[in-house]
């Protein structure tokens, strides 16, 4: 017979399947728009069977209001923010949402200790005493404070960072590394101590312990590494809610919670690989790197160009290859490249693209920025397929790149950024910067680039400098 609690895990169990289609189609292009369709639907149905579920379970009139005011505040704020939102704001938006996973995490955990532990003669604590399953309560809790403890905070410093409220130099204390494997000791003989006796103390100090852990494991994360931080915590905030699925029976939670989790740690490795960064060290809070100078001396003179200068030199080039940044993505100047890019291929000019792993905020930004100017796929190639083209390229147009064309990374074992992948751009003929001054990149790292001999620096806006260059043209 149907009975509801059959027909809401059916719903969860359609809803996961969801999950799952979201994430296949939003590993390509071509699908991203149905994945997206998908990961809604799920979490409608998702949201309807956990609503059926409370109804059932008694939920009364006040509860009923106050989740549906929170549910509709919370929908309100959300659609603002993600239309509203630009572009290169979301890595920073994403920063912000994985705080409250995270302190949604602590919340749920903290519930739970004053259902069951703070109440050992209610009927939730003698129903787990009777399945004998309260000591993994007991473990439940204090690991899901901690998980979302340490996501809730290290997400807000994220955040601080990416939207430059705060440096994104790393944190350097002293013993930063015995600190972080310290403070992991201590969770256990924590977590240990609570399950053998679950005193609230102890779940204070849970909470300071991972509050102050997620402050110094980001902190310690310089600004070359943020794009990997943001994954990684994606991935903390999916075990913060695989946690609180545990504590709530939720079967649905743990299940996305784990697919968040493990598709979180798998992004984070891909990324570490694509800049040759230790996963182990980055997850441990930048384990092992230690502070490094070198990043901000001056390298001599630089030289100037008009956009004129640079029409008559893409009007005589046999092969151009285009490296987008970050600073495109501000200028918004994607059409105006692609206008370029149409009009010297019309002359008969090889324009490519090439596009690093990490250029501008977050993953695919470059190839999301060109798609929507209706760039042909086929001539964006990534890093490692275009690399060994730029000996004998005539002119590299790098528009609003910076430590990802930065050759210190090859050549400097010094640089804060030493070891990791760029394009390297400074073995064409001729490299055209296009940026607003001489600043550093999102690293905090000065370019040497600008200053060889076969560099020119085009200041301005880059969405300015390539309309005039198209006028020239
Ligand atoms: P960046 O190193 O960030 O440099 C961007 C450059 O664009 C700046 O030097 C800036 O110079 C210039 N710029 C800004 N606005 C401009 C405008 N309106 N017109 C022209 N130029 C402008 O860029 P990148 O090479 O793309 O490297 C990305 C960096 O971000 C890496 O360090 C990466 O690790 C980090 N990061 C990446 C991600 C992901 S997932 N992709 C996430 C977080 C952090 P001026 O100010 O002089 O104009």
């Amino acid at each position: 017979m149907l009975t509801i609690d059959t027909a809401t895990h059916a719903a969860y169990l359609i809803s996961a399947l969801l999950f799952i289609l979201a994430l296949a189609g939003l590993s390509k292009h071509e699908t991203a728009k149905a994945g997206n369709g998908f990961g809604i639907a799920g979490m409608a149905v998702a949201l309807g069977a956990t609503a059926v579920l409370a109804a059932k379970d008694g939920m009364d009139a006040t509860g009923a209001v106050l989740a549906i005011v929170a549910v509709l505040a919370g929908a309100l704020i959300g659609v603002r923010r993600a239309t509203s939102v630009e572009m290169t704001g979301i890595p920073e938006m994403i920063a912000l949402l994985h705080s409250f996973v995270g302190l949604a995490a602590v919340l749920v955990g903290w519930n739970g200790y004053l259902h069951v532990e703070a109440d050992p003669d209610g009927g939730e604590a003698r129903r787990l005493e009777q399945l004998q399953t309260l000591g993994i309560h007991h473990a439940e809790v204090f690991i899901g404070v901690f998980i979302g403890g340490v996501t809730f905070v290290g997400s807000i410093v994220a955040y601080l960072k990416l939207s430059a409220r705060m440096k994104p130099d790393p944190l350097v204390l002293p013993g930063k590394n015995a600190l972080n494997i310290g403070a992991l000791l201590l969770f256990a003989a924590l977590t240990a101590a609570f399950v053998v006796r679950p005193h609230p103390g102890l779940l204070v100090a849970v909470t300071v312990l991972a509050l102050v852990l997620g402050w110094h494991l980001v902190a310690s994360i310089g600004g070359g590494d943020m794009p990997v931080v943001v994954s990684m915590l994606n991935s903390y905030s999916g075990w913060a809610a695989a946690a609180s699925g545990f504590l709530l029976e939720n079967d649905l939670l743990i299940i996305v919670g784990a697919l968040v989790g493990s598709s979180g740690a798998y992004l984070s490795y891909i990324m570490c690989r694509a800049m040759n960064r230790s996963f182990l060290s980055v997850i441990a809070g930048g384990f092992g790197i230690e502070a490094t100078s070198g990043g901000e001396q001056a390298h001599g003179e630089h030289r100037e160009v008009t956009a004129a200068g640079v029409a008559e030199m893409l009007a005589n080039a046999t092969t151009v290859i285009i490296t987008p940044g970050y600073g495109m993505a501000v200028a918004q100047a994607q059409h105006g490249v692609a206008e370029l890019t149409r009009k010297l291929a019309e002359r008969g000019v090889e324009v490519r693209f090439g596009v690093h792993p990490v250029a501008g905020r977050l993953p695919g930004h470059m190839n999301v920025l060109l798609a929507e100017a209706k760039v042909p796929y086929d001539v964006v190639l990534e890093m490692d397929e275009i690399n060994d083209d730029f000996d004998g390229t005539s002119v590299v147009l790098v528009i609003g790149a910076n430590d990802t064309v930065n050759p210190a990374a090859a050549e400097d074992p010094a640089s804060p950024i030493a070891g990791m992948p760029v394009l390297r751009v400074w073995e064409a003929e001729n490299v055209i910067v296009f940026k607003r001054s001489m600043a550093a990149g999102y690293a905090g790292v000065a370019n040497p680039l600008f200053y060889r001999e076969n560099s020119a620096m085009l200041f301005g806006d880059a969405k300015e400098r390539v309309e005039d260059i198209l006028l020239a043209i």
